[in-house]
C-alpha cells in the first residue's frame, strides 16, 4: 500500500507540513507514517561517569534501559498528541520513534517503510530561518528513495 511520511521535531514548521501531509492523504486515500527522531544526546543519561564499586554493573545496565523507556513513552505520548488532528480526521496513523541522526533515520523509515511521499518542514527546532533549508531536509532531499514535499 502507498503511504505518506511525516517527520516532525514537534517544532511548528514541522507542524504546517503535517498539516499538509493531511491534505495530501485525504485526497489520495494514505495512511501517514509519523516520525520523530531522538538524537543520542537528547537520551537521558544515568551519570555515573565514574563507576561506583557499589553498584553492580548490570544494576548500572538496568537503571539505563528502564530510562530510556520511560523517556521513548512520554516521547510516544507526545507524538500521540502531535498527531490527534490526524485521526479526529479519519486518517490511518503509524508512530515511529527511533533513535540516531534525523536524516539517516528519515530516509531509513522511508525506505522500509515503502514510502512514497515524505513531507516535511522546511525549518525546524533549531529554525535559523535566514538560511534557505534546515540540514536535515537537505540531506534527506539529496537521499531519500522518493518524492520530497518541503512545508513552508
Ligand atoms: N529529529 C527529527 N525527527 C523528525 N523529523 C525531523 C527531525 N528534525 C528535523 N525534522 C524534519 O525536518 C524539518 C526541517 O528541520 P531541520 O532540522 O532541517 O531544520 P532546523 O532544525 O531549523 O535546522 P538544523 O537542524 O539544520 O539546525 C522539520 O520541520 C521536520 O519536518
Ligand atoms: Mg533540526
Amino acid at each position: 500500500m502507498k503511504k505518506i511520511l511525516w517527520a516532525t521535531d514537534f517544532s511548528p514548521h514541522a507542524h504546517d507540513a503535517g498539516r499538509q501531509a493531511l491534505d495530501c492523504a485525504k485526497c489520495t486515500d494514505r495512511p501517514i507514517d509519523v516520525l520523530t527522531v531522538v538524537a543520542p544526546d537528547e537520551l537521558p543519561t544515568f551519570l555515573l561517569d565514574v563507576p561506583d564499586p557499589f553498584i553492580a554493573p548490570a544494576a548500572v545496565h538496568d537503571a539505563e534501559r528502564r530510562l530510556e523507556a520511560e523517556h521513548e513513552e512520554r516521547v510516544r505520548q507526545e507524538l500521540t498528541s502531535e498527531t490527534r488532528f490526524l485521526t479526529d480526521a479519519g486518517i490511518q496513523v503509524a508512530l515511529h520513534i527511533r533513535v540516531g541522526s534525523p536524516a539517516d533515520e528519515i530516509v531509513r523509515t522511508a525506505t522500509e517503510s515503502a514510502s512514497d511521499l515524505i513531507v516535511l518542514g522546511s525549518h525546524g527546532r533549531r529554525s535559523l530561518t535566514e538560511l534557505l533549508l534546515g540540514s536535515t531536509v537537505e540531506s534527506v532531499t539529496k537521499h531519500a528513495p522518493c518524492p520530497v514535499l518541503v512545508v513552508r
